[in-house]
């Protein structure tokens, strides 16, 4: 039957009798399935794991530093990698959408490759495949097309190691009390889904550094206070935008030429559809007034109140 600390044992085991005396590689995304997964290879492998994190400069506010806490007490051989200044140079300029997440999948593993190569040779390379993928990919053209949209694309062949994926039996509420058992903070377990191309398809249109600074507090705010208020676990995923709009306001006796931020929540059972989120005015008033008052560069605060479909979750 199944009970989490014996299904625990046994993927220990299971990954022990694989890997052997074998080395293996492991990216870190900071979502809950990669960080699960770094801490039960930590437990099966010990120092034969290196996780490799890229920090490509599209995280959140503290999010590095929150995995790297979270991860490297409880044993992790974690190498953190900052790349932010080549994908900044990569999406100079870049406003299309698709072009930023071709960009930002390319520069990864670029970025992937060379960390494999400085700290290799590896045998395995693990992921956090769960149940699902493995039944979606498995699942005509459709479904095919939306792993590629959603994934980068393969390493070269002299990188081509075995692949070690332990949880491929297993649904993300099994990973999610794994994740318990194996000491992963809540505020990372319990955490909404989160994006590959991470802030820069929330960023509308060019990304910069300073709008980048903009949306990272504002973002910050939102999620905090959903968390202050109870509400974070209500919602399957949170989000602030910017958008590229300027628009005239009042500060004090002098006007203002500032940017609008959206805010976005939504629920949903599957991502493929959603609706969005109930959230109470009073809630809203109180973040509008939070981030007016926070952060200068914005000046106009809106609630998105579409569905998917026609709207998607993210705006880009
Ligand atoms: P949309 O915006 O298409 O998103 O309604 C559905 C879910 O997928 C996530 N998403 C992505 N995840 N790389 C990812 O790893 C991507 O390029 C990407 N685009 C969307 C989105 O956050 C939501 O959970």
């Amino acid at each position: 039957d199944w009970t989490a600390e014996h299904i625990i044992d046994e993927l220990v085991s299971d990954v022990q009798t694989q890997v052997g005396d074998g080395r293996v590689l492991l990216a870190i995304s900071g979502g809950v399935d990669s960080s699960t997964l770094g801490l039960l290879l930590a437990r099966a492998v010990g120092e034969k794991l290196t996780a490799v994190f890229i920090d490509h400069g599209l995280l959140r506010l503290g999010e590095r530093e929150q995995v790297e806490a979270a991860l490297k007490p409880l044993g992790v051989n974690l190498v953190t990698v900052d790349a932010r200044a080549e994908f900044m140079a990569a999406l100079d300029g870049v406003s299309d959408p698709e072009q930023k997440r071709k960009i930002i999948g390319r520069e990864f593993i670029r970025a992937f490759e060379r960390e494999a190569r400085a700290y290799g040779p590896f045998d395995f390379l693990a992921q956090g495949t769960l149940y699902p993928d493995v039944i979606e990919s498995a699942g005509g053209e459709g479904a095919a097309n939306i792993k590629s949209h959603h994934n980068v694309g393969g390493l070269p062949d002299d990188l081509a190691f075995k692949l070690v994926e332990p949880f491929r039996t297993l649904f993300k509420d099994e990973v999610r009390e794994i994740a318990r058992l194996l000491g992963l903070p809540d505020h990372i377990r319990m955490r909404h889904p989160f994006p590959g191309p991470g802030l820069a398809i929330r960023c509308l249109g060019a990304i910069s550094e300073e709008k980048l600074d903009i949306l990272r507090r504002v973002d910050d705010i939102f999620i905090s206070g959903l968390r202050e208020f109870g509400l974070y676990d209500g919602c399957s995923q949170a989000l602030a935008i910017l958008t590229p709009i300027q628009s005239v306001g009042v500060m004090g006796d002098e006007r203002t030429y500032s940017y609008t931020a959206a805010l976005r929540a939504v629920t949903t059972d599957d991502f493929m559809t959603a609706e969005w989120a109930r959230l109470p005015y009073e809630f809203l008033a109180t973040m509008s007034n939070r981030i007016v008052n926070q952060v200068h560069e914005i000046n106009r605060v809106v609630y998105d109140i579409t569905g998917k479909p026609p709207a998607t979750i993210e705006w880009e």
